[in-house]
């Protein structure tokens, strides 16, 4: 059972029609850059076309709210209820994700007129005050929405930087001067006996407050003291790393991560690539083009693999905090940052350091050191939307925070992403942790 964001009383189904009409904005107004063919690239494993999002979302909507709350809905196309599906198997067959790079058919604009019959739907049904189900799953389609709108922006991003021609999706910006605060350790002893709360409990009266399955229930966790650092690793500091031979040290690396390391041929982080003709000997792809790491050394390092986040800790002599450290802090902390409406597109150098961690949230999903699994007494969405959360708690890590390319009305303190630890394409970096209070 989700929890239920909406007030009881009247504007409920109004205030979710102004953020379905500005989520679904959102998501074109990044587009607007995008020519037609951009949005067929599918450039690696991990991502789907630009074009393919924008109908999935649509088929989302569809799926979940339109054909089991509209009174004999008829479906926009006959074809676009397996064609769209991502994995929800329990509806049957799907293409594989492979292929979402051949449907050059339907056209583009199809799949628009698709979305605006979903949006018609939607807000006519909103219109009409539907049961709580249809307006949770709404507000369930619209957090899917903004996930994708970030999968676009990364999976554009990779498309970019696989082109020969390297386009950039925003223009070249200049090197800022900003030098990052020193590195500094923020000390946290929960009150004995250093059980706190972490996750939410779904509140069915609660006016805001939506939460995914994987983020309930709200349960005690022990934290031994610690200490978090002030802010994130920067990529001066992980091209340190790199030149203390980083890459070449078995030491330093989970085996699983060394193997893949290896086998991939990794030598830094994704997007890093040697570049004589900089004093640092490397230049970054972001999505304003190259920019030499010169100009971008004080800045958050990210497009890391859990393997490399967690051998930089090691050679730092440090570790990677657990979700539930870094839950514990960021719930004392205001949901702002660096994320997608700043504009960047981006990490953005840290400032000043106050007497608490800064950047927690933005600029970069940190990588935390737990699996990522459910937590006591979790139990998957009824139906289909099972499949939304609880099957991938296999072989994966909690991300914590957002990014630079996350939208700010999709993060919170309890929110949990999760990858498979070799992932690198999107915004991941790291802030490091330590044993003890002080
Ligand atoms: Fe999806």
């Amino acid at each position: 059972m989700l929890p239920n964001p909406f007030l009881t009383d009247q504007p409920v189904a109004v205030s979710l029609l102004s953020r379905f009409r500005s989520t679904r904005a959102a998501t074109m107004a990044f587009c607007a850059p995008l020519t037609p063919e951009d949005m067929m690239v599918q450039s690696c494993a991990e991502a789907s076309p630009v074009k393919w999002h924008l109908a999935h979302t649509s088929w989302f909507f569809e799926t979940f709210v339109l054909a089991d709350f509209v009174a004999a809905y008829q479906p926009f196309h006959a074809d676009f209820k397996w064609l769209f599906n991502s994995y929800y198997k329990s509806l049957g067959e799907m293409p594989e994700k492979k292929l979402r790079a051949s449907f050059s058919r339907p056209p583009l604009e199809l799949i628009l007129a698709y979305r605006a019959h979903v949006d018609a739907g939607i807000e006519k049904l909103l219109e009409q005050h539907p049961e709580d189900e249809a307006l949770r799953r709404i507000a369930l389609g619209l957090e899917h929405e903004q996930q994708h709108l970030e999968l676009a922006a990364t999976d554009i991003k990779h498309a970019f930087f696989t082109n020969p021609l390297h386009p950039a999706y925003l223009p070249a910006q200049a090197a800022s001067e900003e030098i990052a605060p020193p590195l500094e350790w923020v000390g946290y002893t929960p009150a004995m006996p250093g059980l706190v709360n972490i996750g939410v409990t779904p509140d069915p009266a609660a006016v805001e407050g939506f939460a995914f399955d994987n983020e309930t229930p709200r349960h005690p966790v022990y934290l031994a003291p610690f200490r978090l650092a002030s802010r994130l690793t920067t990529c001066a500091e992980y091209l340190a790393f790199l030149e203390e031979e980083g890459y070449s040290r078995p030491e330093l690396w989970l085996s699983e991560g060394w193997e893949m390391m290896r086998a991939e041929g990794w030598q830094a982080p994704l997007y890093w690539q040697r570049d004589a003709a900089t004093k640092s000997g490397w230049r970054i792809f972001t999505l304003h083009g190259w920019q030499a790491l010169d100009d971008l050394s004080e800045t958050p390092v990210c497009h890391l693999s859990f393997f490399e986040a967690d051998a930089f800790a090691r050679w730092a002599g440090h570790r990677l905090p657990t979700e539930f450290e870094w839950e514990f802090v960021a719930a004392q902390l205001a949901a702002e940052g660096n994320l997608l409406e700043s504009g960047a597109l981006h990490p953005r150098t840290g400032s000043a350091t106050a007497d608490t961690p800064q950047q927690m949230y933005g600029d970069v999903w940190e990588w935390t050191q737990s699996p990522y699994t459910g937590y006591p007494g979790y139990k998957p969405l009824p139906g289909a939307l099972g499949e939304y959360n609880g099957k991938f708690m296999s072989s994966q890590i909690v991300l914590r925070g957002g990014s630079c390319v996350t939208p700010q009305t999709h993060i919170r303190a309890t929110y949990r992403n999760f990858f498979g630890p070799g992932t690198r394409w999107q915004f991941s970096g790291l802030r490091l942790a330590r044993d003890g209070a002080n």
